[in-house]
């Protein structure tokens, strides 16, 4: 008899601003347990309406969601408020785009992680203090006194969304949202976020909703990658399946408009045939692109 594991997390949800059509229609999405997930779609696509009906935090943007959310099980849809503020920052985490507003300017890094421990956790300070270092530890900032004391406004962009971060795993969740959480960073911090949210995922074992616009970032960490596009899930599989044969034409868009690697910008402006992506091998199979062996390359480093 074959036993089908239980999606992770499975949703079909239909979710708007009043007044406007829906932004969501019938969207069918499902993770799988600790696995990352890229979702991808153009900017207005409603990536981030998502993330917050997931949440149930869309009613406080002035929108509705309809549906089903399961996450290991238990319909979201159903629970009451005070069943899912139990839920955010214990099960599900989320860390967002721009950092540096996301923190309160007017408490210390220090204080803010003991707020966030003490929402879901009791007991003596020498256990909070514990969870705090092993969080900041794990996303490689210090956990001595000094940086607790700071303020955000001392902190750089990328060392903000890393205390986020921080503050997003604290308690273990088992899946993570991450709303477009490089976008306001350099591209060499961009790298340095990136590895981390693959080693998160690798080593705490979190599950990662990584919604961004950028496809070469989510190929780069993510095990599979669902396209956003007019409301629906247009195409949803592994990283490889969707960058070497997408079906959707939004997709082969998406992938034709990436940026040029150098051989590409060079045939461009010498006026030669610019390689269209993917590239098709002798044998007729789609082959990886240089900027997707680029991704490769990265994902082996971290
Ligand atoms: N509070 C709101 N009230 C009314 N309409 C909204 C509201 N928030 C978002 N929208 C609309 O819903 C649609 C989806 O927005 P959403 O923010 O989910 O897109 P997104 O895919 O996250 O875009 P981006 O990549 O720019 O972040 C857009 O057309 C947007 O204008
Ligand atoms: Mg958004």
């Amino acid at each position: 008899m074959i036993v089908r594991e239980q999606p992770f997390l499975s949703l079909c949800l239909t979710a708007g601003y009043r007044n406007k059509l829906p932004v969501l229609r019938n969207t069918f999405l499902q993770m799988r347990r600790g696995e990352i997930l890229g979702l991808i779609g153009q900017s207005g696509s409603g990536k981030s309406t998502m993330a917050l009906a997931i949440l149930r935090l869309l009613e406080l943007k002035g929108g509705r969601a309809e549906g089903s959310i399961y996450l290991q099980g238990n319909d979201l849809m159903k629970m009451k408020e005070r069943e899912l503020r139990a839920l955010r920052g214990k099960q599900i985490g989320l860390v967002l785009q721009s950092p540096l507003s996301s923190l309160n300017p007017a408490l210390s890094i220090g204080t803010q992680l003991r707020e966030a421990w003490k929402a879901h956790a009791t007991g003596p300070s020498f256990d909070c203090q514990a969870s705090i270092a092993a969080a900041l530890t794990n996303v490689s900032l210090p956990a001595h006194e000094e940086f607790l004391h700071r303020h955000a406004s001392q902190l750089s962009v990328g060392q903000a969304q890393r205390v986020l971060i921080a503050m997003a795993v604290l308690h273990r969740p088992a899946l993570l949202i991450a709303d477009e959480p490089t976008s306001a960073l350099d591209v060499i911090t961009q790298a340095e976020i990136l590895g981390l949210f693959a080693r998160l995922n690798r080593e705490l074992g979190t599950a990662i909703l990584y919604i961004s616009h950028d496809l070469l970032s989510v190929a780069s960490i993510c095990h599979r990658i669902a396209i956003l596009h007019e409301g629906d899930i247009v195409e949803c599989g592994s990283t490889e399946k969707i960058l070497e044969s997408p079906q959707h034409p939004y997709t082969q868009k998406l992938i034709g408009a990436l940026p040029a690697t150098p051989s590409r910008a060079k045939a461009a402006r010498d006026g030669d045939p610019v390689p269209q992506r993917p590239v098709r091998a002798a044998n007729g199979k789609a082959k990886p692109t240089v900027a997707y062996e680029d991704t490769k390359g990265f994902a082996r480093r971290q």
